[in-house]
C-alpha cells in the first residue's frame, strides 16, 4: 500500500546508545520499504549527522542482519543538539543555533520525514524540530527507563539481565569473603534500573533516587544481617542514589553536552562509609558502560521491533508529532509533548517496592 504523500524518510539514533537500536532501525526501515515504497535513509550519529549533513541510503541488505546487534549501525552522539550546537571561539565554549540550515538540510534531501530514536534528550529536540515544521515520529530508547507516557523503553529489558547476572556473581564472591559489596548502577535521576535489577538479582539494599537513604539504617541492616549469620550483604545502588538531606555525586560535568551532568561515585562512597561504621569489610563495583552493550534481550528485540514496526506505519500514515510507546500489551501512539512533559521517576509507593520490603529488601529508609 504505497503512500500518496511520503515518499522518503531518514531515521537517526540520538542520545546514549542501548542494546535494540538496530532492530528498531531494521523495522522501521524493513516496513517503510516493503509495505509502503518509501525510500529510507540513514542519519549518522545522532543530531551530528544533521549539522554536519552525513547520512547514507539504506537497501534491504544494509538492514539484515543487525537484529541482534548492540550498539547503533548508524552512530550515536548525546552532545550535538540543533537549538544549541556547542562550538569554541577564542578558547571559549559557545553555542549556535543551527535548527534552520538543519531544516534546509532535510528540505534539500526531501525527506518527507525523521524517524528519531533516542531518550527525552532527543524527543525534546524532535519536539522543537517539529514546532519549525518538521515531520517527525519518535522512538523511545533508554536503559533509564524514565520516558513519560511509555511503561518501557527499548534497552531497559537487556540493561536489568546484564545487571542482575553482574549481581548474581558479586553473590559468590561476597558470600566466599563474607564482604559488603556495593553495585553502583546507572539510570541518572531515575531509580528503575537499580530497582529491577536490585529485586531481580536480591540485593538485600537498594538505594534509589526517589528513596533518600540514612547511612545508619544501611549500615544497621547490614550488621543485623551478620549477626543472623549472613555475612555479607549486597547493596544495589542507582547511580543518582542520596542522603536524606544530601546530594547526588556528580562525576563530571561533559561541558559541550546539552546535559553536561554525569552522575558517579556514589558506589564508592557508600562502600566507604559502611566500612566506617561497621568494620565490615566493604568493596563497591561500579557496572558503567557495560549495561548499555551487548546484544538486546528477547523482550527488547520483539519491543523494538513492534516500536518500528509502529514507527513505520505512523509515518505511512502521515501522523506526525508523535511517539511510540507501550501501554501495558498495547503499542499506542502519543503526542511528543507527553513524552517530555516530565521524567517519569519511581514512585515510593510503587507496587514493585512494596513488594520488595515484604521480602526483607532494605530501601534505607527505615528497617524491615
Ligand atoms: O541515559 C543513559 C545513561 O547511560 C545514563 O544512565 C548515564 O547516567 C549516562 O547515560 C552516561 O552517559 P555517558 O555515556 O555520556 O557517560
Amino acid at each position: 500500500m504505497p503512500s500518496a504523500k511520503v515518499r522518503k524518510i531518514a531515521v537517526l539514533t540520538g542520545g546514549g546508545d542501548c542494546p535494540g537500536l538496530n532492530a528498531v532501525i531494521r523495522a522501521v526501515a524493513k516496513t517503510a520499504m516493503n509495505d509502503y515504497g518509501i525510500e529510507v535513509w540513514g542519519i549518522e550519529d545522532g543530531y551530528s549527522g544533521l549539522i554536519n549533513r552525513r547520512a547514507r541510503k539504506f537497501d534491504n541488505l544494509a538492514v539484515s542482519g543487525i537484529l541482534t546487534l548492540g550498539g547503533s549501525i548508524l552512530g550515536c552522539s548525546n552532545k550535538d543538539n540543533p537549538f544549541a550546537q556547542p562550538f569554541e571561539k577564542d578558547g571559549k565554549l559557545e553555542y549556535r543555533n543551527v535548527s534552520a540550515e538543519c531544516v534546509d538540510y532535510i528540505r534539500k534531501m526531501e525527506w518527507d520525514a525523521l524517524v528519531c530514536i533516542g531518550g527525552d534528550g532527543t524527543m525534546n529536540i524532535s519536539h522543537k524540530l517539529a514546532g519549525l515544521g518538521v515531520n517527525i515520529v519518535g522512538v523511545p530508547k533508554t536503559i533509564d527507563n524514565d520516558l513519560a507516557a511509555t511503561d518501557y523503553t527499548f534497552g531497559f529489558n537487556t540493561a536489568v539481565t546484564t545487571a542482575m547476572e553482574a549481581i548474581d556473581k558479586l553473590h559468590t564472591t561476597a558470600m566466599a569473603h563474607h564482604r559488603v559489596i556495593v553495585v553502583e548502577m546507572m539510570g541518572r535521576y531515575a531509580g528503575w534500573l537499580a530497582l529491577e535489577a536490585g529485586i531481580a538479582g536480591g540485593g538485600d539494599i537498594i538505594l534509589i533516587p526517589e528513596i533518600p537513604y540514612d547511612i545508619n539504617i544501611v549500615a544497621d541492616y547490614c550488621l543485623d544481617r551478620s549477626r543472623h549469620g549472613k555475612r555479607f550483604s549486597i547493596v544495589v545502588a542507582a547511580e543518582g542514589a542520596k542522603p536524606k538531606g544530601g546530594d547526588m555525586v556528580v562525576a563530571r560535568t561533559v561541558k559541550d553536552s546539552p546535559d553536561p551532568i554525569r552522575l558517579g561515585g556514589i558506589g564508592h562512597k557508600l562502600a566507604r562509609d559502611i566500612e566506617d561504621i561497621t568494620g565490615l569489610e566493604c568493596r563497591a563495583t561500579v557496572l558503567g558502560h557495560l549495561q548499555r552493550g551487548g546484544s538486546p534481550s528477547a523482550f527488547d528485540r520483539i519491543l523494538s521491533t513492534q516500536f518500528g514496526h509502529a514507527a513505520a506505519r505512523l509515518v505511512g500514515e502521515g501522523k506526525f508529532g508523535r511517539m511510540v510507546a507501550l501501554q501495558g500489551h498495547r503499542i499506542v501512539d502519543v503526542p511528543l509533548e507527553a513524552a517530555i512533559a516530565q521524567l517519569k521517576l519511581v514512585s515510593p509507593d510503587h507496587p514493585l517496592i512494596a513488594a520488595a520490603r515484604s521480602v526483607g529488601t532494605c530501601f534505607g529508609d527505615q528497617m524491615c
